[in-house]
C-alpha cells in the first residue's frame, strides 16, 4: 500500500507525509502516480465541493481510503455524494495560503468564505488572512484504523 495526493498550497502534502512517516508507507503525489501498488490511501484537498484527484485515481488503484483535506466543516454527507465516494472516507481541515493561490483561487476561496456561517469566527479568520488547522491529532482516527488492520 502507499499514499498519493494532491496538494494545491500544500497543507494535504503536509498530511500525507505526516501519514507516510506514521504508517511507514511511501508517499508520492498524483502527478507522478505508478501503478505499483495494490491499493492506495488517497489525499486530496477540497475545491469547490470536489476532491480533487479523486476521478482520476478512482479508476486507476484500488482505494483503502479517501482523505478529503478541506475548511468547511459538516460538509462530509455532501462531500460523498457530490464525489460518488465509495471508500472508507475520512476529512481533514487544511489551511490558506494566500502567497501560493493565485488571483483566481484567492476570490473563489474568498467567495467559499461568504457562505461560512457566523458562528466559526476561527474559520473566518483563517479564510481571511490565511493560516492552518493542519495537525497531527487531525490523524490519530486514521492512524488507528491502518495500524489495526
Ligand atoms: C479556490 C478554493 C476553493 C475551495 N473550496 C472549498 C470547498 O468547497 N470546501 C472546503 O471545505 N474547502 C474549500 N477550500 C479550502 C481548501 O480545501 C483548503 O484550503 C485546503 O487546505 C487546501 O489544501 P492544500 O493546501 O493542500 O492545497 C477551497 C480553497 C480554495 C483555494
Amino acid at each position: 500500500m502507499k499514499i498519493v495526493y494532491e496538494s494545491c498550497a500544500g497543507h494535504t502534502k503536509e498530511y500525507a507525509q505526516m501519514l507516510g512517516k506514521e504508517l511507514n508507507l511511501p508517499v508520492e503525489s498524483l502527478k507522478n502516480y505508478k501503478q505499483d501498488y495494490k491499493e492506495v490511501i488517497y489525499l486530496g484537498w477540497v475545491m469547490a465541493g470536489m476532491i480533487k484527484g479523486y476521478s482520476k485515481i478512482k479508476n486507476k488503484a484500488k482505494l483503502a481510503a479517501v482523505i478529503a483535506v478541506g475548511l468547511l466543516p459538516d460538509k462530509e454527507e455532501e462531500l460523498i455524494k457530490n464525489n460518488n465516494v465509495t471508500s472508507r472516507f475520512y476529512f481533514l481541515p487544511g489551511g490558506v495560503d494566500y502567497s501560493k493561490l493565485r488571483w483566481l483561487k484567492r476570490n473563489l476561496l474568498k467567495a467559499v468564505g461568504k457562505n461560512l456561517d457566523k458562528s466559526n469566527p476561527e474559520l473566518a479568520k483563517i479564510i481571511c488572512n490565511g493560516g492552518s488547522l493542519v495537525a497531527l491529532e487531525n490523524l490519530n482516527e486514521i492512524i488507528d484504523y491502518f495500524k489495526q488492520k
